[in-house]
């Protein structure tokens, strides 16, 4: 088969246009429950596609291993719970359980949890700020090279979810296991200037392909390595995945993997160049723009993000694009906006945004009250992560749990990296940052509908 084909999808189109009924899982019966549309009479799981025809997942696995060719992997899983699913399964099958792992501190809670279930022990290595942005921005290279001489685990997130994106490949070949949670670059393999983990000595790395590659939600690939023993991969994939993955949400993936190669190179290496364009003007309108030129150190800007600060409030703007021009942004914070930007929007929609942009311009320079500082240190831990998230605990309201000893990660919402992972003192930076992140409107994953915290009980 060539890279022109889709088998999977090829295989189910050919399947529902003989319109079989269905006697099967799911419920819907070809989308008869509900308004009638391709996607419903698509939703097909573990079936066989005719007397003739192949059975269905060893066309999954077809599918599989032309994405591992189009990403430079020696072989590919498809996921259908997400890019969470993949790191996951990415750091169990890489961990002795009991095992260290250094990570990048602005890590995903996903992270978090896999070390829960591996009992893993976590050594954190910091990230870079900039003066006037209060997220992390992933881990400096001079860190991580330090940690690349030895022979340990080590997982780092690129690029970061603003739009930051580190050069791994330029620190050389590491002597332990690396990985990279890849879940917002799937795109950086197509383009030129940009290294993907795949070319930076990861040994495995994972996609979150519904980010930027437009497959369906909740899709992602996790990559291995050429040579990297897929059993314990496979395994873990099994042991916390679904048995019916949707066939619909596959198929997705199968698609975006034909546009790649070669449409996604052209495409993303033209949009690189609207992106740079798009920063310039904004700037020029008085916004401040997450710029290259910006940093206090070196790192490339990700095409896929535009963001930029808003000292009246992330939230301010977001309402007011979203209510007075149509447009949605991706994510807010307390002082910054971040969009997200694909090949796949059109020239007019991104002058619309630009345009409104310009009639917003007040908000990038009217003065708001100061943003909750993101702590530079990590709390005090007393418990690892296992022992805290299983053992017994309580829960607490936000505004009396500083001192107490967190049972789960809490994490600003999104991208959802963790201020606090459980076993860890909610000291008082954490603390400050999440009361008035919260009290302002955020969300906070790791507090219940009603606002507490669970800590471990004493
Ligand atoms: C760095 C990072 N990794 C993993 C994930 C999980 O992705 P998903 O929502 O596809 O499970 C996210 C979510 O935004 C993320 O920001």
């Amino acid at each position: 088969m060539t890279s022109l084909a889709a088998p999977l999808y090829e295989a189910l189109c050919a399947y529902v246009d003989k319109s079989p009924v269905g006697f099967h899982t799911p419920g819907h019966t070809g989308g008869r429950a509900y308004p009638l549309s391709s996607l419903w009479t698509l939703d097909l799981t573990e079936l066989f596609l005719g007397p003739t025809g192949p059975y269905l997942p060893s066309v999954v696995t077809e599918a599989e291993r032309l994405a591992a060719e189009a990403f430079g992997a020696g072989r590919s899983f498809f996921l259908t719970n997400g890019a969470s699913i993949g790191v996951l399964a990415m750091v169990l099958g890489s961990a002795p359980p009991g095992g260290t792992i250094f990570i990048g501190r602005d890590c995903h809670r996903a992270v978090v949890h896999a070390c829960i279930l591996g009992d893993l022990r976590p050594v954190f290595l910091p990230p870079l700020f900039a003066d006037g942005w209060e997220f992390p921005m992933g881990v400096a290279l001079s860190e991580l090279k330090k940690v690349f001489c030895r022979k340990d685990l080590i997982l780092v997130t690129n690029p970061t979810y603003q739009g930051i994106v580190q050069d791994l490949k330029s620190i050389g070949e590491p002597e332990g296991v690396f990985l990279v949670d890849e879940a917002h670059g799937t795109h950086l393999a197509l383009l030129e200037n940009y290294a993907g983990a795949g070319v930076a000595g990861a040994r495995a790395w994972v996609h979150g392909s519904h980010k930027t590659l437009g497959s369906l939600t909740q899709t992602g690939m996790l990559h291995l390595r050429r040579g990297v023993e897929e059993e314990p991969y496979l395994t873990w994939l099994e042991r916390l995945g679904t048995t019916s993955p949707s066939y619909p949400l596959l198929a997705s993936l199968d698609l975006a993997r034909r546009w790649a190669v070669p449409q996604g190179r052209e495409a993303w290496t033209r949009h690189a160049e609207r992106m740079a364009l798009l920063r310039r003007r904004l700037r020029a309108l008085g916004w401040r723009v997450l710029t290259e030129e910006g940093l206090p150190f070196s790192a490339a800007l990700d095409p896929a993000k535009l963001t930029v600060a808003v000292p009246a409030g992330g939230a301010t703007l977001a309402r007011k694009l979203l209510e007075d021009y149509g447009l949605q942004a991706e994510a807010v914070g307390p002082d910054w906006s971040v969009f997200l930007l694909t090949p796949f929007h059109t020239e007019e929609e991104i002058a619309r945004l630009c345009k409104a942009l310009a009639d917003l311009v007040p908000l990038a320079v009217q003065g708001g009250s100061s943003p909750p500082v993101w702590p530079r240190r990590w709390p005090e831990r007393v418990l690892w992560p296992r022992e805290a998230a299983l053992g017994p605990r309580r829960r607490v309201p936000l505004a009396e749990a500083e001192g107490l000893v967190a049972a789960e990660p809490l994490s600003p919402y999104p991208p959802g990296i963790p201020l606090v992972w459980p076993g860890e003192i909610i000291d008082q930076a954490s603390y400050t940052y999440l009361l008035a992140f919260y009290r302002a409107g955020g969300h906070i994953s790791g507090l219940d509908a009603a606002g507490r915290v669970a800590v471990v009980a004493i």
